[in-house]
C-alpha cells in the first residue's frame, strides 16, 4: 500500500502543487485522469521517490520514503517499483533484449523476458535497436522492461497513449493483471480505458497548483 500525507511539492520557479492525502491499496488498480500541466506526471514521480517533496510524507507498506537515504530509495525503487516513463526513457542505440538485460546487472531475474515479449507482441523485435521501432513498439518494451521486475507498484504514464485502442485494452489489461497483489497507477486519457480500473482518480480536483508568488513578497 502506498499513502501521502499532507504532501506538496515546491519547483524551482516557486511555484507548487498540493496533492494532500491519498491512499492506493494493494490489489487495485487505478487510472489518474486530467488535464495537461494538471500533475500527474509529477505524483508518480514523487510516489516513487525520484522527486523530493517539500512538505508531506510518502509512505509506503508504512515507511516513510522521503525520510529513506537517497540510496536506500533508490535500491528500493529498483526492486520493487516498474515505472513506465510517459517518455520510455529507453537507450536507443541499444536492442530490446539489452534494454530489458541490464536489469539483470541490479539483481533481477529476467528468465521471463521472452514470454512476456511474446505476450506484449513484440518477441519478434527482441534483437532490433529501439530507434528502428515505431513509437507503440517503444511504449511496449517499456512496459516489458517495467513488468520484468514483477514489482508489487507499477507506475504508468500513459501506457497506452502510441497505442491503437485494440492493443491499448489488451495492454491494460496486462498491467492489471502483472499488478496481481500489487497496486497499478496509470495516467491515461482515454475515457474508454478508464473504467477497466477499479478506482478513477480526478486529478483535476486533486492536484492543487500554487503559482509562484511575486518576488517583492518573497521573504
Ligand atoms: N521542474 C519544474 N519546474 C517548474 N514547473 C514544473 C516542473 N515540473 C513540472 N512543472 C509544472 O507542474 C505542472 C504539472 O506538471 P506535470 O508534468 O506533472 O503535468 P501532467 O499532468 O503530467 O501533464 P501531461 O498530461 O501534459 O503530461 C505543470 O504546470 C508543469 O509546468
Ligand atoms: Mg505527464
Amino acid at each position: 500500500m502506498i499513502t501521502t500525507k499532507d504532501l506538496r511539492v515546491r519547483f524551482s520557479d516557486g511555484s507548487a502543487i498540493r496533492y494532500g492525502d491519498l491512499r492506493f491499496e494493494n490489489g487495485r488498480s487505478y487510472a489518474l485522469l486530467g488535464a495537461s500541466g494538471c500533475g500527474k506526471t509529477t505524483l508518480l514521480n514523487l510516489l516513487c521517490g525520484i522527486l523530493t517533496p517539500e512538505s508531506g510524507r510518502v509512505e509506503m507498506d508504512g515507511r516513510d520514503i522521503c525520510r529513506m537515504s537517497q540510496r536506500d530509495r533508490d535500491a528500493l525503487r529498483i526492486r520493487r517499483v516498474g515505472y513506465v516513463f510517459q517518455d520510455f526513457k529507453l537507450l536507443e542505440d541499444m536492442t530490446v533484449k539489452d534494454n530489458i538485460g541490464l536489469l539483470a546487472l541490479e539483481g533481477v531475474d529476467i528468465s521471463g523476458m521472452d514470454a512476456l515479449l511474446d505476450r506484449l507482441g513484440i518477441l519478434p523485435l527482441k534483437k532490433r535497436r529501439v530507434r528502428r521501432l515505431s513509437g507503440g513498439e517503444k511504449q511496449r518494451v517499456a512496459i516489458a522492461r517495467a513488468l520484468i521486475k514483477r514489482p508489487a507498484l507499477i507506475l504508468a504514464d500513459e501506457p497506452t497513449g502510441n497505442l491503437s485502442f485494440e492493443t491499448g485494452e489488451r495492454v491494460v489489461a496486462q498491467l492489471i493483471e502483472n499488478a496481481g497483489e500489487g497496486t497499478l497507477i496509470a495516467v491515461t486519457h482515454d475515457d474508454r480505458l478508464a473504467p477497466r480500473f477499479d478506482h478513477v482518480l480526478d486529478m483535476n480536483a486533486i492536484a492543487r497548483f500554487e503559482a509562484a508568488r511575486e518576488a517583492k513578497d518573497r521573504v
